[in-house]
């Protein structure tokens, strides 16, 4: 059999030519990294929690009429998306302040924010993926003003969809990132939601304790992340309620 093309190899996944033109396969890898990837370890079954969340979330996204890349998932870690054109820029929505925004203004986590915030990182890892501002992404052909407006427009009805889809299950959706890709049907050019929603670019914190159930618990060495996202999958009824560890998760179709 012909081994199939690598089109890019990123720190979580793995993108191949896709058996059709416009499409790729999106392969999901059991790596973490944070901190820019000076911290990385590989976390058995990570991969398999990650393709099926982001499956949940896309097809949610679509069936509200959010356009993103997915199309269908093809096997446990993965899945087949529309090829699109990465804007290089990391979309963040934030509810509660945490991370960076903690960091860089001095606000207690976990304090409510008086809007959603939206923030822009340019996506270059050789500068630690630097907070940039819209004059910047304007200034430096990023992305145009229509792009801009296109990006807030939908990275806040992401934020309503998966505030309400957390919320139905006793979880607070903290903050997030997306990236925004670009289509063209015929002659239009179209942006849509790509790469990935899981827990490994949201924070989620349990309503009444508190709980990490996020990547804060792999950056911060609070325990087991395959337990917090198994946590999240079985409350989204991704996983059956049965399971109480994710090593070897145990799908359902
Ligand atoms: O680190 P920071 O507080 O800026 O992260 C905000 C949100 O964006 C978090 O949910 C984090 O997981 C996500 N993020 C990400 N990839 C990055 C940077 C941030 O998924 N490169």
């Amino acid at each position: 059999m012909a081994r199939r093309k690598k089109v890019y190899e990123g720190k979580a996944k793995i993108l191949y030519e896709g058996p059709e033109p416009g499409t790729l396969v999106q392969y999901f890898k059991d790596d973490a990294t944070a901190f820019n990837a000076q911290k990385k370890d590989v976390i058995d079954g990570k991969g398999v929690l990650n393709n099926r969340l982001s499956e949940f979330f896309m097809n949610g996204l679509t069936q509200i009429g959010v356009p993103n890349h997915f199309i269908k998932r093809l096997n446990m870690r993965e899945q087949l998306i529309r090829s699109v054109e990465i804007i290089p820029l990391e979309v963040i929505v934030r509810n509660i302040a945490a991370g960076t925004i903690s960091q860089r203004l001095g606000i207690t986590e976990g304090t409510p924010l008086p809007r959603p915030i939206i923030e822009f990182c340019l996506k270059d890892d050789s500068l630690g993926d630097p907070l940039v501002s819209e004059e910047h992404i304007i200034a430096f052909g990023w992305a145009s003003q229509q792009d801009l407006d296109d990006m807030v427009a939908l990275a806040l009805r992401v934020n309503d969809f998966l505030s309400g889809c957390m919320l139905a299950v006793g979880i607070k959706l903290v903050d997030f990132k997306i990236e925004i890709g670009r289509i063209w049907d015929n002659d239009f050019q179209r942006l849509i939601v790509a790469d990935e929603i899981s827990p490994d670019s949201c924070r989620l914190w349990d309503i009444e304790t508190g709980e990490k159930l996020d990547k804060d618990v792999f950056r911060r060495d609070l325990g087991n992340l395959n337990d917090a996202y198994t946590e999240v999958a079985r409350r989204l009824g991704v996983l059956p309620s049965n399971v109480t560890h994710a090593t070897k998760p145990t799908l359902i179709n």
